[in-house]
């Protein structure tokens, strides 16, 4: 994290309200003293993810992911920390001062500029040589066994890398790049007796882009047979082949409402050229969850269009529920009898695609039928087997409607009686409940029925409770002290809080920016969002109180006792005896509120 000041932070993030930078991206309503949305972290339709403006930070009921308004940046943008500042200065108009970037910060930006400086020109080396007498070869490779045209070629900016092994070496040494940055580019490795080499030579080379067209990696096919097919660039700091897709940075500008999710560089070229311009690939590893996020900041709709053989069969099943999971839908096309749209677009034509684009079939359904490929259904055991299997996968849907949808379709096509199914999908659903299941409280938040250790609950509650009704600290800040929370990160918490409440500046949002890392964000950020029950009337919510500050106090008498220090018996009975009191003063706490709770 580069270190901006503590007030600079502050005063970046109180410059940027928090429910007009997220309501940019989520729509959100108002409901109670919170807006609420559709959760942009996980897939759901009830609206968990709210957004308090009196706290400045979110927090999602359902999955949990919550922080201020750096941490959705960070998670949703995937910025890091200084990026979000940046971006977030810019936005409210506070110019950062240079100088707040730590020197290992600006290092490594530095670093990274560099590196891209590199691939950049190593990309114009290949792109030139591909078209110089040298890259014959490569060029009649790409001509006439792929059969592409200059201008898909310029648009990839394809290249080459020609047969000695260490001619582009040579070449950057010569623009005076140094070994350690040419090494950590990925571009070149240093031998030591024989100096530097080329990772890439004799093979046509395809330049990997961000969506900010900056070069970040490469991938090489050899022009025949040989091993392997394709060496791709290792990762490196600015190449990360997790969070990055081939031909997204010009997918991105398509027309279409959708994406064509390829396995290879040249599937997505040859949609490209067939006139597909939203097609796009994993770079060599497999479909992730960071894919998937990147692509629903531009669409709902992926239509994956992996190779007709097994091994495309089993990573579409491996990418269905990671796009249905990012709340994308997810849509598989039929390539038979070619093997995969390269092929099929070169046997038949884009229209021929086009349609197959019409004819792809629902994710779900061909989870279904694939499964429903692997039992012998003349066999009643397994087709029983093969029936709980679909009610099993039929508990994925929570909405009543889609879950209905899909039971009937799938019961009329595979003839399983529908009321059976039904109930049998019931039956499973009400067995997993321990899942977290939410149900919208009065005021339009969430409750989870999550079991979870019951101390850490309260604890957490407390720290809510003293924040939306600042009126509590007074009457408890004697009796329940930040050592009373026994987890490391609740303590740490309580003691801002209180300090907060001490000085009447008490801003959550704030305090989220204390901790380093996101996970810790979502952390902090359900320490201000707990609830523990249906509390409507003012009388329940001083019971709850009281309880909970029994809970708490006990917990930490317990703590301490197991915890036994020095044993003095005088000093122990002296504590017991105080112990005692404190909680007899709780239960006799007369609690008052002042009625504009919530938050
Ligand atoms: P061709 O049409 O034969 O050029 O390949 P393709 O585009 O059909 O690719 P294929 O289905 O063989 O592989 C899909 C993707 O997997 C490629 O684009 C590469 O990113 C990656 N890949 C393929 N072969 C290799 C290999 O030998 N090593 C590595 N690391 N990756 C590979
Ligand atoms: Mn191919």
């Amino acid at each position: 994290m580069a270190h901006f000041s503590d007030d600079l932070i502050e005063e970046v993030r109180s410059a940027n309200n928090i429910v007009d930078v997220i309501g940019s991206y989520v729509s959100l309503k108002k409901k109670g003293n919170s807006y609420f949305g559709l959760c942009p972290f996980h897939n759901e339709k009830t609206g968990s993810f709210s957004v308090s403006d009196r706290k400045q930070m979110y927090y999602c009921f359902g999955c949990g992911a919550g922080g201020n308004v750096f941490t959705f940046l960070m998670e949703y943008e995937s910025f890091n920390f200084t990026e979000a500042m940046e971006f977030l200065a810019e936005r409210a108009g506070i110019k950062l001062p240079e100088h707040d970037m730590t020197p290992s910060d600006r290092l490594k930006n530095d670093k990274k500029e560099r590196i891209l400086e590199l691939n950049k020109k190593a990309a114009t080396y290949y792109y030139t040589l591909l078209r110089s007498p040298k890259g014959a070869t490569g060029l009649r490779y790409f001509k006439e066994k792929r059969e592409l045209d200059d201008e898909t070629m310029r648009k990839f900016g394809l290249g080459y890398a020609d047969v000695h092994s260490n001619s582009l070496y040579q070449y950057l040494k010569s623009q005076g790049a140094d070994d350690e940055l040419l090494k950590e580019s990925g571009l070149c490795g240093i031998d030591e007796k024989k100096g530097g080499y080329d990772r890439f030579w004799n093979r046509v080379m395809f330049p990997i882009m961000d969506i900010r067209d900056h070069v970040i990696g490469f991938g090489g096919r050899v022009m025949g047979d040989g091993e392997p097919k394709y060496l791709n660039s290792p990762e490196t700091i600015v190449f990360d082949k997790s969070h990055n897709l081939y031909g997204l940075n010009l997918a991105k500008h398509s027309k279409r409402p959708y994406l064509l999710l390829c396995e290879g560089y040249m599937d997505v070229i040859s949609l490209h050229k067939a006139g597909f311009d939203c097609a796009v690939a994993s770079l060599g590893t497999a479909f992730t969850d960071g894919h998937a996020n990147l692509m629903k900041r531009y669409v709902k709709d992926v239509y994956i269009t992996y190779d007709s053989d097994g091994a495309g069969v089993k990573a579409a099943l491996r990418a269905i529920p990671i796009l249905r999971n990012a709340g994308l839908n997810a849509k598989v096309i039929n390539m038979k009898p070619y093997k995969d749209p390269d092929e099929f677009i070169k046997a038949l034509s884009a229209e021929d695609y086009e349609e197959r684009i019409r004819d792809a079939e629902n994710g779900f359904l061909f989870e279904v039928r694939k499964c429903y490929e692997r039992y012998d259904m003349s066999d009643p055991a397994k087709r029983t087997e093969f029936q709980n299997e679909i009610a099993n996968m039929l508990t994925i849907f929570t909405d009543e409607l889609e879950r209905e949808n899909y039971l009937t379709e799938v019961s009329r096509k595979y003839e399983i009686d529908e009321n059976i199914l039904r109930r049998k999908v019931n039956e499973i659903a009400n067995k997993n409940a321990g899942k977290p299941v939410t149900e919208p409280l009065k005021d339009g938040r969430m409750i989870s029925n999550k079991k979870e250790d019951g101390r850490l609950v309260s604890q957490r509650y407390l720290i809510t409770a003293l924040v939306e009704h600042p009126e509590l600290y007074p009457q408890i800040k004697d009796i329940i002290v930040p050592t009373d929370f026994t987890e490391e990160l609740y303590y740490k918490v309580a003691m801002m809080v209180y300090d907060g409440l001490e000085k009447g500046d008490l801003m959550p949002a704030k305090i989220i920016s204390a901790f380093q890392s996101e996970e810790d964000h979502g952390k902090v950020a359900s320490l201000f969002e707990t609830t523990i029950g249906y509390l409507n009337t003012e009388e329940e919510l001083k019971r709850a109180l009281i309880d909970t500050l029994l809970k708490v106090k006990q917990n930490s008498i317990e703590n301490s006792k197991s915890n036994p220090g020095d044993i003095d018996i005088n000093k122990a009975v002296l504590k017991m005896k105080e112990d005692q009191e404190i909680l007899v003063k709780i239960k006799n706490l007369n609690i008052k509120l002042n009625d504009n709770g919530g938050n």
